[in-house]
């Protein structure tokens, strides 16, 4: 089981290593972790925030856990030179068009949300973002507007076949799960949202016994942090998902616990080959100081146990140790506490 380990910038570094910690602690037989260099560390050290010999390494691997990358020092560069370029290639590069991001609050710890405990009680969705398409990946560019002025410009759309294998993965959750599917879009507005809503009531006819309703992202936004209990599995494109994954965190209490994993169709001897991270950036405004907190990255490694190497039991493992440290109190600044990285980390491998 090779997992290619891509610390990148910032606090990426401070989360993955006690997240190699934990899975190191789980003494699973056959583990072998390779580490390699992407995002700004990258750009300095070989000119490019994705060199081929990670591409090779993430590519040859069964599973890539990624911590973050973004520097501050490199945000004036071409963008093709940019940190982030890193993360959307490797995304774009393996075809991982789905990324989940569970949030939920953990019952017993309402109190760390700041909405009101009853509201917080019913947080427990599973967002499904498409990963590879939107305003992301279409053409973008600069240009001088007939009144003579600089333009930015960036072009959104989506494919019927993008659409709809990003469903089936939403639609297959809900089926699962027994949960109500939420498809969020802005069709009222965007063509390439009533698109996705044509396809998605397309794709909804195999799925008889899932319950779908569709909502425009503005109106989506308010509702998870006024009637949570509203969603069970929240379909919806790169962007939007991008906003309301970090709302929901916060309104899960941090973004310091929100984990992703990102799919594709490309399966290994032991799994389903993806991409894990945290759902927050390299966070240069604490980078270097010990304080980050690496549950969501903890909880990433828990995810790619159970997707990457059908390793239930030990996912189920470290999800627990990490609400156990966290009812015992173990709270990182993010959360009001004064736990720092190292000190988090440890107090979940005692709990496994
Ligand atoms: P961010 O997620 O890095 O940070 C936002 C805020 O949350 C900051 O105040 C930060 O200190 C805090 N925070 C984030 N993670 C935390 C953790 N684990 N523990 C405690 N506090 C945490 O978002 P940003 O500041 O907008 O972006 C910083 C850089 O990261 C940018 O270059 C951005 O492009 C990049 N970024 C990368 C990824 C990724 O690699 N997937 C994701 C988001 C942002
Ligand atoms: C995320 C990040 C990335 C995104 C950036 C760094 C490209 O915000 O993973 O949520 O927008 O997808
Ligand atoms: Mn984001």
């Amino acid at each position: 089981m090779k997992i290619a380990v891509l610390p990148g910038d910032g606090i990426g570094p401070e989360v993955t290593a006690e997240a190699v910690r934990v899975l190191e602690a789980l003494s699973l037989p056959g583990l072998t972790l390779l580490e390699g260099d992407v995002g700004g560390v990258a750009y300095k050290r070989h000119g490019h925030p994705l060199p081929q010999e990670t591409l090779d390494l993430a590519g040859e691997a069964d599973a890539i856990l990624f911590g973050a990358v973004g520097d501050p020092s490199c945000d004036t560069l071409e963008r093709h030179l940019r940190p982030e370029q890193a993360i959307l290639g490797l995304r774009k590069h393996l075809g991982l068009f789905a990324n989940l991001r569970p949030a939920r609050v953990f019952a017993g710890l309402e109190h760390l949300s700041p909405l009101r405990a009853d509201i917080a009680a019913g947080l427990d969705m599973l967002i499904v973002r498409e990963l590879t398409g939107d305003v992301y990946f279409g053409a973008k560019g600069r240009r001088v507007s007939e009144a003579g002025e600089h333009e930015g410009w960036d072009s959104m759309s989506y494919c019927e076949h993008e659409v709809r294998r990003i469903a089936h993965v939403a639609f297959r959750a809900a089926a699962t799960s027994g949960l109500p599917l939420t498809s969020v879009d802005k069709a009222n507005v965007l063509e390439t949202s009533q698109l996705w809503r044509d396809v998605v009531i397309e794709v909804a006819g195999d799925y008889p016994q899932v319950a779908l309703d569709h909502m425009y992202v503005d109106n989506a936004a308010m509702q998870v942090v006024s009637h949570p209990e509203r969603f069970g599995v929240v379909l919806t494109g790169n962007l939007f998902g991008d906003i309301l994954s970090d709302l929901a965190s916060a309104a899960v209490g941090s973004i310091g616990l929100l984990p992703s994993a990102s799919l594709g169709e490309r399966t290994t001897a032991f799994g389903t080959f993806g991409l894990y991270e945290p759902i927050h950036g390299s966070a240069p405004d604490i980078a270097g100081q010990g304080k980050a907190n690496p549950m969501a990255t903890i909880l990433s490694a828990a995810m790619m146990l159970r997707h990457s190497f059908g390793r239930e039991a030990e996912a189920d493992r470290i999800e627990v140790a990490v609400g156990k440290a966290l009812a015992d109190g173990i709270l990182g600044g993010d959360l009001g506490g004064t736990y720092g990285t190292a000190a988090i980390g440890a107090a979940v491998r005692e709990r496994l």
